[in-house]
């Protein structure tokens, strides 16, 4: 109980500082232009408006160049009016970043649907023991779950942010989805950083059995047994696909998507909008990625695998499980290497079996 109020103050902590983070933006003097060529700007404009007077031609030729100009707008881009840079972002956007992402996780989600279709749900050969060892302790799973539903909220507002003009506007009209659209960017803007605090909470949590292994190279290149239906290959606690999400999608796309999220949400950093359309970018692709990788996940923590969602939400797999799909990790609680129970006041039925299977 201890750590785990620890670790909520810790959360509340790195929520709070977040949240502190607020300055206000105010614009510096280096950015205005000498005395003398405001002059000389003002004085060929007087002149052009005798000759061609309404014509403000050049003025916004040069406004539209993306070259800084003089304005006394408080702004430290102030001088950029129009940003051209801004018209190639829209069209990379609305163009192949859609288009494509949205192919690409229509594609993830087919492949998986063929995959059930073709390999069904995974089970376990044996029968059941009856004798339980705990999986996940109570705080590694409410841990999970929190960074699970921050998760589903930011991928469905950000599907709705990326995709939903396309998809949605037309079918939902204007005034529902500007509704759909402002409730999924608030809750964005503010699921974002609390996502971020629950990574590093699961990086903490997890990363103890993440180390890759020379083994776990054998149960990538042989797929796990996923693509056989007889061969297993004997893991860890966690197999070479987990480790692999854990290092590739939790840390490596997890750092990415909070770091270009800060920026993104707390745009008072005197960031240039050049660097908001940079970090909305590797945002929008990385998080595309992510959303594509935890498909898989969730769909073999659920559908895809027996008992692997009851080892989430119970705690608790039965030793024929244990055995027949982390082998390893089976062979070192029957060695007494790794307790079969970890968390002190477990559920009594589970205690019981758990030290009956510590053998
Ligand atoms: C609704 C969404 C999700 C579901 C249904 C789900 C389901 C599961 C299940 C059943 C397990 C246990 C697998 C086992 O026993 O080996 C698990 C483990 C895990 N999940 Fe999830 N999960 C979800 C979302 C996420 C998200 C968003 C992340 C990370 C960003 C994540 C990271 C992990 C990690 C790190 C583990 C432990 C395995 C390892 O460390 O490699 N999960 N999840």
């Amino acid at each position: 109980m201890n750590r785990a109020i620890r670790l909520l103050v810790l959360l509340v902590g790195l929520w709070g500082v977040a949240a502190a983070a607020q300055p206000s933006g105010t614009a510096t003097s280096d950015d205005q232009p000498s005395p003398n060529a405001l002059q000389a700007s003002r004085t060929d404009q007087a002149a052009r408006q005798k000759i061609q007077p309404l014509n403000n031609a050049p003025t916004w030729r040069a406004a539209n160049s993306g070259a800084s100009g003089f304005t006394n707008l408080p702004d430290h881009e102030g001088g950029v009016l129009i940003q051209s840079a801004g018209e190639e972002w829209r069209q990379l956007r609305n163009g192949p970043v859609t288009i494509n992402g949205g192919w690409f996780l229509v594609a993830v989600l087919l492949l998986i649907a063929a995959y059930y279709l073709w390999r069904g749900p995974i089970g376990v050969t044996g029968p059941p023991t009856g004798r339980m060892i705990e999986r996940f302790t109570v705080i590694e799973r409410a841990v999970h779950w929190i960074n699970a539903a921050c998760f589903v909220v930011l991928a469905l507002s950000g599907v709705v942010l990326l995709f939903g003009k396309h998809l949605l506007l037309p079918v939902i009209g204007y005034t529902l989805f500007s509704l759909l659209a402002t409730i999924s960017k608030t809750g964005h803007n503010f699921v974002g950083p609390l996502f971020a605090v629950t990574l590093i909470a699961m990086f903490l949590l997890y990363v103890k059995d993440n180390f890759p292994r020379a083994y776990d190279f054998t149960w990538l290149i042989k797929g796990g047994g996923l693509l056989s239906r007889k061969a297993h290959v004997p893991s860890d606690r966690f197999n070479g696909g987990e480790k692999l999400m854990f290092w590739g999608a939790l840390v490596l796309l997890g750092t990415i998507v909070a770091v270009t999220g800060f920026i993104l949400d707390f745009p008072n950093y005197e960031q240039t909008r050049g660097q908001m359309q940079q970090a909305w970018m590797i945002h929008a692709v990385a998080a595309v990625l992510f959303i594509a990788v935890i498909m898989g996940h969730v769909y073999l923590g659920t559908i895809g695998m027996r008992g692997a969602l009851d080892a989430m939400k119970t705690g608790y797999v039965d030793e024929a499980w244990a055995k027949e799909h982390h082998a390893r990790w089976y062979e070192d609680i029957k060695a007494g290497k790794i307790p079969a129970q970890r968390s002190a006041q477990a559920g009594a039925r589970a205690a019981g079996s758990a030290t009956q299977a510590q053998g």
